[in-house]
């Protein structure tokens, strides 16, 4: 298992590499992401993971607010794919909603990203809707993903 922890303001260079590497030039700013972290623990929770080193290696955000919930981010560096790490910090993500009493987990991903898509539909995600051109500058589709956390049984979730 790889280290989970809160991401800070401290973390942001190390998240900024990673961002620019996986999302070219649909990468979020700097600020941006400072300016979400600003608004932790009230309405968002950032986890980073950490490789033995302390190098940040992978990330993800959720924003939820009341009822629903939505993964805004989920990253891996490329060389670590393929280790559970994108699934382990999903999997926090969700555990989160949960504490948070969410009903529903929403989330975009790229038509074209099977692998994403792949891990969002292991976790119980379903489609519910295409958001055309929703990529920015590229113009690509986006899938538009639920999970329905109400419907999980009563003795834990899945
Ligand atoms: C999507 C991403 C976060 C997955 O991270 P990861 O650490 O590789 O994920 P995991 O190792 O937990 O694997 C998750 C699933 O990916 C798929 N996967 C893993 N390795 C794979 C491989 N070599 N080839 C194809 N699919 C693979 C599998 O479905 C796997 O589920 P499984 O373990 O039940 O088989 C990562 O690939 C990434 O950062 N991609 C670029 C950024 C991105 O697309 N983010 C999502 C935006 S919505």
């Amino acid at each position: 298992m790889t280290a989970l922890r809160q991401m800070t303001t401290a973390d942001l260079a190390g998240v900024m590499d990673l961002e620019l590497a996986l999302f070219g030039e649909e990468s979020w700013s700097r600020e941006m992401l400072a300016g979400e972290l600003r608004q932790q623990p009230g309405s968002r929770h950032y986890l980073v993971a950490e490789d033995e080193a302390g190098q940040v290696i992978g990330y993800g955000g959720l924003l939820a607010a009341g009822t629903q919930a939505d993964v805004v981010t989920l990253a891996v560096a490329a060389a670590r794919w393929g280790q559970g790490i994108g699934s382990q910090l999903l999997a926090a993500l969700l555990d989160e909603a949960r504490r948070r009493g969410c009903a529903e987990v929403f989330l975009e991903v790229r038509m074209d990203n099977v692998r994403a898509q792949r891990l969002y539909r292991d976790r119980g995600f379903t489609e519910i809707g295409i958001r055309r051109g929703y990529y920015q500058p590229s113009g690509a589709d986006a899938l538009v993903m639920r999970l329905d956390l109400a419907a999980e049984p009563v003795d834990g979730p899945r």
